[in-house]
């Protein structure tokens, strides 16, 4: 896990320090001020997006499921890092990174976001709401990481955040 962090700071630095990923385009208008890019703009490729709305996670979204969901985001998945402890988008590596994280607990997230649109994010990364932004900070978890099973744990996890409490 260490080495996914190097990666993921690697990224963020050379991010930072000048391309044009960072003030590029003004992600204001939705989410946390200058924060989140636009979530209603889908994050898979138009291509294959149907394809991907329609995968179902192999399991529900129990209780059970979900204490192991957030035992991943908060541990081995390092998804708090940037997601927050809370999922509100707000970790400390959110600081360094060209884009706000996705904040979970946004009750249009759910609305919004098919599991299976999560999942390919989570397998091939995002490139933000243009597709054109490198090191987003959010990259192929799934297959590299975590597997496909604990993928879908952490995903379930994460849009209950965003149900009524
Ligand atoms: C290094 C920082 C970082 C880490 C670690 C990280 N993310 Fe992300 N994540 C982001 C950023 C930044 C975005 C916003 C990308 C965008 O707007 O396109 C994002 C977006 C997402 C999205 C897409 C939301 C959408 O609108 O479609 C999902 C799902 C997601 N993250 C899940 C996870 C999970 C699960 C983990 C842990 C296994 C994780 N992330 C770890 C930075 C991170």
């Amino acid at each position: 896990m260490r080495s996914f962090l190097g990666v993921v700071m690697g990224i963020g630095l050379a991010v930072c320090m000048g391309n044009e990923g960072v003030g590029a385009v003004n992600p204001a208008g939705y989410g946390q001020p200058g924060g989140e890019y636009d979530i209603r703009i889908p994050r898979v490729p138009v291509g294959k997006l149907a394809k991907a709305k329609a995968l179902k996670p192999p399991f529900e979204s129990t209780p059970e499921i979900l204490v192991e969901g957030k035992e991943i985001f908060l541990g081995r998945g390092t998804c708090f890092r940037c997601h927050g402890k809370e999922g509100k988008g707000d970790g400390g590596a959110a600081k360094i990174l060209p884009i706000q994280p996705r904040n979970f607990t946004n009750p249009r997230f759910k609305k919004l976001r098919t599991p299976g649109e999560l999942m390919w994010v989570l397998k091939n990364g995002s490139l933000g709401q243009t597709g054109k932004v490198p090191g987003t900070g959010m990259l192929p978890i799934v297959g590299q990481y975590l597997s496909e099973e604990d993928g879908w744990k952490v995903l379930l996890y994460e849009i209950s955040l965003g149900e009524e409490k």
